[in-house]
């Protein structure tokens, strides 16, 4: 049985004091359902967060981090020092990193496995394709490569634990969502693609989002789908009402 998981991901938005308040807000709008939830903010509001959401049941994940232990890595933090802070999660490989970071499938197969073994941190692995990819019909070839890519050398134990966020890179803060059968059919090919690469037991734990301007209008009509466990949102989970109806679904 899989449970239903619903991450937020601030990207770069809100300082501390917005990030308390909205932790005080959703915790009074949050009820311990069947859905399990976690809000993905930047590093430096990590610590306040896992503190304002102790013994609630929402979870807290960073955005990023690096695949070495220490080192002359300017401006990088460090899979040791998310567990120092208690973080729950932590989103890797989202397309904004590919695009303007210089993320690879090879630096994401890194961070996976470093995450994996080294802490008990869950990643989030976003794939997807860009429009261009989707004009020309290529998406299942795109997010299959990126999937065995990002994989590789990974047991089937670890797999298994992975949450993976299917966002087509078209759909994201563009307020053009996947259809709901668009978004299935992705899905079902991540899954397909990790029972391909392990087994069915494997892909029948793996959790899989999708990701792509959810909001409380669409989200039921999202996850009603057979093979989606749940969603990444960005914009929509900013504010404490929009977010907490998408987790209410
Ligand atoms: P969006 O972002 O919900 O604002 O489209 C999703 C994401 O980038 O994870």
């Amino acid at each position: 049985m899989r449970i239903p998981f619903i991450a937020g991901n601030w990207k770069m938005y809100k300082n501390k004091k917005e990030a308390i308040e909205f932790a005080e807000a959703f915790k009074k709008l949050y009820y311990d359902t069947d859905v399990k939830t976690a809000i993905c903010a930047p590093f430096t509001q990590l610590d306040v967060l896992v503190e304002a959401f102790k013994g609630t049941g929402i979870g807290v994940g960073a955005q990023n981090c690096h695949f070495e232990d220490e080192g002359a890595f300017t401006g990088e933090v460090s899979v040791g020092m998310l567990k120092e802070i208690g973080v729950d999660y932590c989103v890797i490989g989202h397309s904004e990193r590919r695009q303007y970071f210089a993320e690879t499938d090879e630096t994401v197969n890194l961070k996976l496995k470093k995450l994996l073994r080294d802490s008990e941190i869950i990643p989030i692995l976003c794939v997807g394709e860009n429009l261009d990819q989707r004009e020309a019909g290529q998406e299942k070839d795109i997010v299959s490569a990126q999937l065995k890519a990002d994989f590789e050398g990974l047991t089937k134990e670890e797999a298994a634990k992975l949450v993976i966020a299917y966002e087509p890179i078209w759909a994201i803060g563009t307020g053009k969502t996947a259809t709901p059968d668009q978004a299935e059919e992705m899905c079902a090919l991540v899954r397909k693609t990790i029972e391909e690469m392990y087994d069915e037991e494997t892909c029948d734990k793996v959790i899989i989002q999708y990701g792509g301007s959810v909001k409380p209008e669409n989200a039921t009509e999202i996850m009603n789908m057979d093979e989606i466990d749940g969603a990444l949102v960005g914009g929509a989970s900013l504010v404490p009402e929009k977010f907490i109806e998408i987790v209410n679904f």
